[in-house]
């Protein structure tokens, strides 16, 4: 078993979830371009975009409680339709991947969209795409109760040149979707199973605004009362 310790007292390394600030979106987007610049899967966004997700609250980070260095960051985004919060950008960085940080980072990333959004009162949906080719984020939305939707090509117009083409030439992504029926698993793993702790003893703290963990909880259990109320 491979325990990430900290060099000064050998206990294992603690991690804080966090909403990026808009103070610190520059650094958010410094530490996204590192991953993204090299990774033909990853949907390239500018410092732009990276600012507005912050100024909107919805750009989420995981930060080393001892160096303070950034280590995960994704952003939920509205199409531009207004139907869809689609959760992107996930990365872990490579020295701290395989802990559970990815598949925490997309379960309260979820989280947060059902507390403060409402999607479903809305008539919208959480999806995710994942680059046809690319296996390392499967395991982290299937645990994360996200299913498979279909494949979509990406118009040769919208297509960032950064990403990369399968053997005909097109951009292909494959969709997910966070159904509003695994609302009840995602809250029961926050009330029951969710305690700070990740594999390898590897220690969270979540930093979610406007009422943090409880506030979440609370949030997940009134959405699954309004679906009993609606049925
Ligand atoms: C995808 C990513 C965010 C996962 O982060 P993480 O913190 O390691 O995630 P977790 O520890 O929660 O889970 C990792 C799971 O993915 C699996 N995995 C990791 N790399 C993999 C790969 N190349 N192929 C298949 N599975 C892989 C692990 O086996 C693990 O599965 P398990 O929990 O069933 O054992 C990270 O690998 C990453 O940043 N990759 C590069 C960027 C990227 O592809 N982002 C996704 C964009 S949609």
């Amino acid at each position: 078993m491979v325990v990430m310790m900290t060099s000064m007292d050998s206990a294992p390394i603690s991690f804080v979830l966090f909403q990026v600030p808009s103070t610190s979106a520059d650094w958010a987007f410094s530490f996204f371009k590192t991953v993204q610049s090299t990774d033909a899967y990853i949907w390239p966004r500018t410092e732009k975009d990276i600012e507005g997700f912050a100024a909107d609250g919805a750009l989420f980070g995981i930060r080393r409680s001892d160096t303070g260095e950034l280590v995960g960051l994704c952003y939920v985004v509205l199409n531009e339709e207004e139907t869809e919060f689609e959760i992107g950008g996930l990365i872990v960085a490579s020295t701290a991947q395989n802990f559970g940080l990815g598949t925490i980072l997309t379960r309260f990333a979820v989280a947060h969209v059902i507390a403060n959004e409402r999607p479903w009162h809305y008539k919208r949906e959480i999806i995710s795409h994942i680059h046809e080719s690319n296996n390392a984020p499967r395991n982290v939305f299937a645990k994360s109760w996200f299913t498979f939707m279909g494949k979509e090509i990406v118009p040769e117009e919208h297509a960032p040149a950064s990403m990369k083409r399968n053997a005909d030439g097109k951009l292909v992504g494959d969709k997910f979707l966070f159904p509003r029926s695994a609302v009840p698993a995602l809250s029961k793993w926050l009330d029951e199973e969710f305690d700070g702790t990740l594999r390898n003893g590897t220690v969270i703290a979540i930093e979610l605004p406007p009422a943090g963990l409880d506030g979440l909880r609370g949030a997940l259990r009134e959405e699954i009362q309004d679906m009993a109320a609606a049925e």
